[in-house]
This record gives C-alpha cells, structure tokens and sequence, in this order.
C-alpha cells in the first residue's frame, strides 16, 4: 500500500536519489536546472515550498515538490523510482498536493514538461492540467517544453 506524508529533511537523500535517477535527468540535463542535490532539497525546497513522499513498506518510491506565492503554486517536481511505477505512486502524489493547494487558497499552478515525456503528460492531463504554452529549446539537448496549467473550477 502506497503511504504519502510531508516530506522532512530526514527524506533529502532519498528524494535526492529518485532526482538523479529517473531518465529524464539523465537524457541531457534539464535545460533549466541540474538534479537537486541532498543539500538543496534540505536547504531550499523543504524550507520554502512544500513536498510529500510516496512510500512503500516503509521506503522512499516516489515525491512532488511544490511551492506556492499567494493563489499560485508550481509544481517543480514529481518523480517516482522505477521499479514502483504504474501502481498509482503519483496519481496518489498528485491527488495530495492538489488537495493541500485547495486547502490553501491555491486557485492555480503551472509547471513545465518535456514535449516527449508522455507519461507525465498522460498522468497531468488525468487530473485536469492543460497545454498553456510552449517554450522553444528549453531544455539543455534542445527539447521544447509544454507549459501545463491547473486551475480551481
Ligand atoms: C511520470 C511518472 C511520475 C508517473 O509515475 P507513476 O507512479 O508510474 O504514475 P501512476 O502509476 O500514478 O499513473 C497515473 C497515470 O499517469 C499516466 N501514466 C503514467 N505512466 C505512464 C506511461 N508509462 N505511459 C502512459 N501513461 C502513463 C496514466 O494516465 C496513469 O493512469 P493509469 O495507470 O490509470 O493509466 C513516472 O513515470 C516518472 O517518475 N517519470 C520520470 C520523471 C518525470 O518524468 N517526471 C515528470 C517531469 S515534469
């Protein structure tokens, strides 16, 4: 059974494992920024924005890491361990952070996909989020990103 709890610094190393290691880090870094180190998930994501944790039998699988201004929030990141995909780690993920967005007053969110990473785009649009824009070559190989967007009804 998947069990998601806020993240706390003591998850760093763990997040910081399924970062550097899911394909899309790996194919040519994120244009926009390299993996999160252990310091910087400890340091500036838990500090300023707000994250969960996916685990199975008590192990880190998966996470999403958010954070939000006002009425708008960005989804930075959401990743899940190989071996423990498609069991609904993330659609567990994202049903927790919209709910804490709602609870907050969040009335939007954005974020950025590659063009090509289908799962996560089938997995975004499952949930409402829509194609908002494109930003040309900007991923360090040159891949487009789609802007997606979510918004309260
Ligand atoms: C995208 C990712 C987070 C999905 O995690 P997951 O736990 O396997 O997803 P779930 O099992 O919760 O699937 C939820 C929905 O997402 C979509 N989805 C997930 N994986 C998919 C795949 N390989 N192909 C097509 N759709 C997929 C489906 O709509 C799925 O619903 P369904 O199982 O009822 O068909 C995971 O593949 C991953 O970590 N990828 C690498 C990191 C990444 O791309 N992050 C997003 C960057 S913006």
């Amino acid at each position: 059974m998947t069990v998601v709890r806020p993240a706390t610094p003591a998850d760093a190393n763990a997040m910081a494992f399924i970062e550097a290691n899911n394909e899309i880090m790996r194919v040519g870094v994120d244009g926009a920024r390299p993996p999160w180190s252990a310091a910087a998930i400890r340091t500036t994501l838990l500090a300023r924005g707000r994250a969960w944790v996916a685990l199975v039998d008590d192990a880190v699988v998966g996470h999403i890491i958010t954070q939000s201004v006002d009425d708008e929030a960005e989804l930075l990141a959401v990743g899940v361990a190989p071996e423990a995909r498609r069991r609904g780690v993330a659609r567990a993920l994202l049903s927790t952070a919209h709910a804490a967005w709602v609870a907050a007053g969040v009335r939007s969110a954005t974020l950025e996909v590659r063009v090509g990473n289908g799962p996560a785009i089938s997995l975004y649009r499952a949930f409402g989020w829509f194609a908002a824009g494109v930003r040309r070559g900007y991923y360090a190989d040159g891949e487009d990103a789609i802007v997606m967007r979510w918004e309260i009804g």
